[in-house]
């Protein structure tokens, strides 16, 4: 496995790989990231990992200071599963002041990007970026962070980009929660509290699933739950797969219905977020 940090290296050294697969990341890598890195080889000879904590997608008062990099730890992690790492500075992806940005779809100022005003632009364009840089045949993203995965399909598939995305499933910790390197933010109670999101979202799930349609009233259900908890939620919302727009509490409904309950939720300090799907076949 390379460790590579330019991005001349990196090309030279792309240069004749023909079924490129490609893992972008922050780093601070757990098994969510190692599982797309698995995926990987499934869809490409060579497998490479980016690491790059992207200071245009936090925000003012984000935590790209405190963000934890821990280069050494990941590549020990990706010994034996990537061929290449790319590990560029922030002056490498950006040399000079970045004027230049992707305008994401409207659905990027809602969800998420109602409370974190300018993440999804900034994003989409290190994706853009990274996907330029790479030139992957394949590129995988999580889909823990579902509206994210769902921004950059659009990405490609309206500046007709070549690679092809496929998305991961979420891998959880054996109570439930969803990994993410913020998870250890938390204090020890809030660890054990924090997986009540998901046991929240999979409670929405099964009532959808037992035929309730009133999707207001099972978010505000959620909202208020969370909330005696001493949560303080961002949103809770049942929306399309296949748009990410609110799900209309059917009359004369499809035989199919493809949904996802998205929340995002702060204990603390500490922004988590998740998600579930729900398949409705008649
Ligand atoms: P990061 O948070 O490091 O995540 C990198 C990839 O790992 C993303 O596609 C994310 O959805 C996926 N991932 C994280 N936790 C996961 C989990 N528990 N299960 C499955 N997949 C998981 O997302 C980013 O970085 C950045 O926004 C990036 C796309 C790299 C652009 O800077």
């Amino acid at each position: 496995m390379q460790v590579i940090s330019t991005i001349a290296e990196l090309r030279a050294r792309l240069n004749n790989e023909r079924a490129v697969a490609f893992v972008p990341t922050m780093g601070n890598l757990h098994e969510g990231h190692l599982n797309l890195v698995r995926l990987a080889r499934d869809h490409g000879s060579c497998v490479v990992v980016s690491i790059f904590v992207n200071p245009l997608q936090f925000g003012p008062t984000e935590d790209f200071d405190r963000y934890p990099r821990t280069l050494e730890a990941d590549c020990a992690k990706l010994q034996g599963l990537a061929d290449v790492v790319f590990a560029p500075a922030v002056d490498e992806m950006y040399p000079t002041q970045q004027t230049v940005f992707v305008e994401p779809p409207p659905v990027a100022n809602e969800l998420c990007g109602a409370s974190r005003p300018g993440h999804f632009r900034g994003m989409a364009t290190v994706v853009l970026k990274l996907l330029n840089i790479v030139q992957p045949q394949v590129a995988l993203f999580g889909k823990k962070d579902y509206q994210q995965l769902h921004i950059i399909r659009q990405l490609v598939a309206q500046l007709n980009l070549p690679a092809r995305i496929v998305g991961g499933e979420t891998v959880r910790a054996a109570d439930g929660l969803a990994l993410s390197s913020r998870n250890q933010y938390l204090s020890a109670d809030q660890r054990s509290e924090a997986v009540f999101l998901y046991r929240t979202l999979q409670e929405m799930r099964q009532a959808i699933l037992q035929g309730e349609r009133d999707f207001e009233r099972l978010q505000k259900r959620a909202v208020e739950a969370l909330a005696a908890r001493g949560w303080l939620l961002d949103y809770v919302a049942v929306r399309n797969q296949s748009d990410l727009q609110p799900a209309s509490p059917a009359q004369g409904e499809p035989a199919q219905r493809e949904l996802v309950i998205l929340a995002a939720a702060r204990l603390g300090n500490t922004r988590l977020l998740d998600n579930v799907e729900v398949c409705l076949v008649d």
